[in-house]
C-alpha cells in the first residue's frame, strides 16, 4: 500500500523514479505522482491512475538529477488528482511524499494551522505546512524538520524537497519502512528494496526515529533530535532480472512456476546433508516454551495452519493460529510461557506488526518468518528467518504460501531434534509440483467451467480443509468469483443450502484416513445438483477425478494440492480478462490496520 521512490545523484532521476514506481506498483495504488527538480523548480505531476499514465504527463524535456515519486492507495480523501502526492506546502516551499496514516493530523490541523488553507484532503498536507509554520518562526530546515516530526503521532516515511535548497532530499521515517540505497552515482530511496535493484548495490533499511539529508555526494542519519546515528549497510541481493515477468506472460504464473526451485532453494539453504542448520538458540527457545502461538493474516494465515500441525506433531507443543487482526483487539488469556512466531511474506503488514509489538513489549519471545529480510517485522522480532522465495510481486501471493509451509516445516523438525529426512521428501515434492504444473492444459480446461460460476465451493477435512482455504483465497482474489472454503462435514450443518445446479463444488482428497468420507459428502452436494471437481493423489484417484496430483508424504500434501488452486484461480481470472497480478482493491503490502 502506497510506494516511495526518490533519487539524487548523477543519473536521469526521471527515469530511475518512474521505473521504480513501476516496480513498487504490486504493493497497490490507486494514484501517482512525481516531483521532479528541473530548471531550478519542483515540477510536479500527478494524477489518479496507473504508474504508465503518469508517464505520459510527465514532460520529459528537461534535464533532471533529484526527484520524489509516489504511489497512493487511498486512506484520507478519495483517489483524486488532488489527493494524489506529492504534496506542497501552502507557499509551495516544501514539497512531500509520504506513506503512512498522521493519526492525529485533524488535531494538529486545528490547534496549529489555523491560518493556512488546505488543496486535499490528506493528512499529508499537513505535514508540509506543519513544516512551513516552524519554518517561518525558526527559520532553520533542521530546527522546524525536528519540530515537525515531534508533534506527528502514527506512522510515516517522508521524502522532502525544500524549494530553496534543491540539492538535497529530506527523509524521515517512523513505523513505515523506508530504505535508503547506496550507488556509485547517487542516493536512491524506496518503501522496499527493489525500486534499489540494478540502482545500489548496497542499502540501509532505516529504524523508527530516524531522519536525515541526502545530497549526490553521500547521506547523512540522525535521530529526530539531530544526533547522529550509527547505521548498518546490507549487500543487496536483488538483481533486476529478478523483477521481470521473462518469458512469463504474468507474474502470478512465473511465481507460480518457481515454487520447485524455491523448494530446492530451501533444502539448499538449510541444510547441511540432512541435518538442519538452524540457530540454537531460536531452536532453545521455542523448545522451552509451552505453547507456540501463530499470528498471520490471509495466504500465511493458511499456511500457519499447516504449521500448527507440525508443531503439535513432531514437537508435541500445543500450537494455536491467531488472525492478526483479531488479535490485537480480541487478545485472548496469555499463560506461563509461550513463544510467537508471525509468518508474512512482506514482513510488513500492519495487524501483524500491531500484534508483534504488543508481545514485544510484554517480553515474549518473537520469531519472524518473512520473505523480507529487510521488512519491520525483522527489525522488531528476537529471530527470524527467511523464506528465501525471492521477490513475490503478484499481488496473489503463491510461492511464499509453499515456503511459509516449508520452513515452519524445517523448523519442527528442527525443533524436534532428530534425524530427519525431510531434505529427501522436499525433494520428491518439487519434482511433484513440475508434474502438476506440467499438467496446466487440464487445470485451464476446469476454469473454463467454473469460470462463469456465480458461488465456488472448496470442500476437504483436515490438512485437505487448511488447502482448501487457500485454494478457495486464490480464487476469489483474482477470479473476483465468491467462493469458500468448508470442512466436508460441516456443509451439512447450514452451507448445503446454498448448493444449486450448477454449483461448483471442488474437492481436495489427498489423505487416506478422510478420503472415503470427504467423497461421501461430495455425493450429498451432487444430490443437490453441485457440478463436481475432484483433486486427489494418484493413490486415491477415480477416474472421474478431475485431476490427480503426485503421492507425497500425507502431510506435505498442500504443497501440491495448492498448485492445482492457484493455477486454477491464474486460469478463471485470465479467461475472464482480468488484471491477474494486480487486481482491483488489494494491495500487496497491507500497511495499514
Ligand atoms: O505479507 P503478508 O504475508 O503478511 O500478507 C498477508 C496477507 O495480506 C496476504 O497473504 C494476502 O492475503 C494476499 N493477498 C494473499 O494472496
Amino acid at each position: 500500500m502506497c510506494g516511495i521512490v526518490g533519487y539524487i545523484g548523477k543519473k536521469d532521476a526521471r527515469s530511475i523514479i518512474l521505473d521504480g514506481l513501476q516496480k513498487l506498483e504490486y504493493r497497490g495504488y490507486d494514484s501517482a505522482g512525481v516531483g521532479l527538480v528541473g530548471n531550478g523548480e519542483v515540477k510536479i505531476y500527478k494524477d489518479k491512475g496507473r504508474v504508465a499514465h503518469l508517464k505520459e504527463l510527465v514532460d520529459t524535456s528537461f534535464e533532471t538529477h533529484v526527484g520524489i515519486g509516489h504511489t497512493r492507495w487511498a486512506t484520507h480523501g478519495s483517489p483524486t488528482k488532488m489527493n494524489a502526492h506529492p504534496h506542497t506546502s501552502q507557499s509551495g516551499r516544501f514539497t512531500i511524499v509520504h506513506n503512512g496514516v498522521i493519526e492525529n493530523f485533524r488535531e494538529l490541523k486545528a490547534r496549529y494551522l489555523s491560518g493556512y488553507s488546505f488543496k486535499s484532503q490528506t493528512d499529508t498536507e499537513v505535514i508540509a505546512n506543519l513544516l512551513e509554520r516552524y519554518f517561518n518562526k525558526y527559520g532553520s530546515f533542521d530546527r522546524a524538520f525536528s519540530k515537525t516530526l515531534s508533534r506527528l503521532e502514527g506512522s510515516f516515511a517522508l521524502l522532502i524537497l525544500d524549494n530553496t535548497n534543491l540539492d538535497t532530499i529530506y527523509f524521515a521515517k517512523n513505523k513505515t519502512p523506508l530504505v535508503v540505497g547506496i550507488a556509485e552515482d547517487g542516493i536512491v530511496f524506496g518503501s522496499d528494496v527493489i525500486p534499489l535493484a540494478g540502482n545500489a548495490k548496497k542499502y540501509v533499511s532505516l529504524d523508527d526515529g530516524v531522519k536525515g539529508k541526502a545530497t549526490k555526494d553521500g547521506v547523512e542519519f540522525t535521530d529526530f533530535v539531530g544526533l547522529q546515528e550509527d547505521i548498518e549497510y546490507k549487500e543487496l541481493d536483488i538483481t533486476a532480472d529478478e523483477l521481470t515477468k521473462g518469458s512469463y506472460p504474468h507474474f502470478m504464473l512465473k511465481e507460480i512456476n518457481e515454487e520447485p526451485s524455491v523448494v530446492r532453494k530451501l533444502v539448499q539453504e538449510y541444510f547441511d546433508e540432512d541435518d538442519i542448520v538452524i540457530n540454537e538458540k531460536l531452536l532453545e527457545t521455542i523448545r522451552n516454551c509451552d505453547k507456540i502461538n501463530l499470528v498471520a493474516c490471509g495466504t500465511s494465515m493458511h499456511a500457519s495452519y499447516m504449521a500448527k500441525y507440525f508443531f503439535e506433531k513432531f514437537c508435541e507443543i500445543p500450537t494455536e493460529v491467531f488472525c492478526a487482526s483479531e488479535l490485537v483487539y480480541s487478545t485472548p488469556l496469555i499463560k506461563d510461557n509461550p513463544c510467537f512466531i508471525f509468518l508474512s511474506q512482506s514482513g510488513e503488514t500492519a495487524d501483524s506488526i500491531a500484534c508483534m509489538k504488543k508481545f514485544n513489549d510484554q517480553k515474549f519471545p518473537i520469531i519472524a518468518i518473512t520473505n523480507v529480510p529487510s521488512s519491520t517485522m525483522v527489525s522488531i522480532a528476537d529471530f527470524h528467518l527467511d523464506l528465501h522465495a525471492g521477490p513475490e510481486v503478484a499481488v496473489a501471493s503463491t510461492k511464499a504460501y509453499t515456503a511459509e509451509v516449508i520452513v515452519t516445516c524445517i523448523l519442527a523438525k528442527a525443533v524436534r531434534g532428530k534425524k530427519t529426512h525431510l531434505s529427501y521428501n522436499l525433494e520428491k515434492c518439487a519434482v511433484a509440483m513440475e508434474e502438476v504444473i506440467s499438467k496446466a492444459p487440464i487445470i485451464e480446461m476446469m476454469a473454463k467451467q467454473i469460470m462463469d460460476a456465480s458461488d465456488v465451493f472448496f470442500i476437504g477435512r483436515g490438512i485437505d480443509y487448511w488447502a482448501c482455504l487457500e485454494c478457495s483465497l486464490k480464487l476469489k482474489e483474482v477470479s473476483y468469483i465468491h467462493s469458500e472454503a468448508f470442512p466436508s462435514g460441516e456443509l451439512k450443518h447450514g452451507t448445503i443450502a446454498l448448493i444449486e445446479k450448477g454449483t461448483p463444488v471442488i474437492t481436495i482428497c489427498t489423505q487416506e484416513g478422510t478420503n472415503p468420507i470427504v467423497r461421501n459428502n461430495l455425493v450429498e452436494t451432487q444430490a443437490r445438483g453441485s457440478k463436481p471437481f475432484v483433486i486427489s493423489t494418484e493413490s486415491l484417484s477415480v477416474a472421474s477425478d478431475a485431476i490427480d496430483i503426485p503421492n507425497v508424504n500425507h502431510y506435505l500434501s498442500p504443497l501440491i494440492s495448492v498448485i492445482v488452486g492457484q493455477l486454477l484461480a491464474y486460469y478463471v481470472a485470465t479467461l475472464k480478462g482480468n488484471d491477474v497480478d494486480k487486481p482491483k482493491n488489494l494491495a500487496k503490502s497491507v500497511t495499514v490496520e
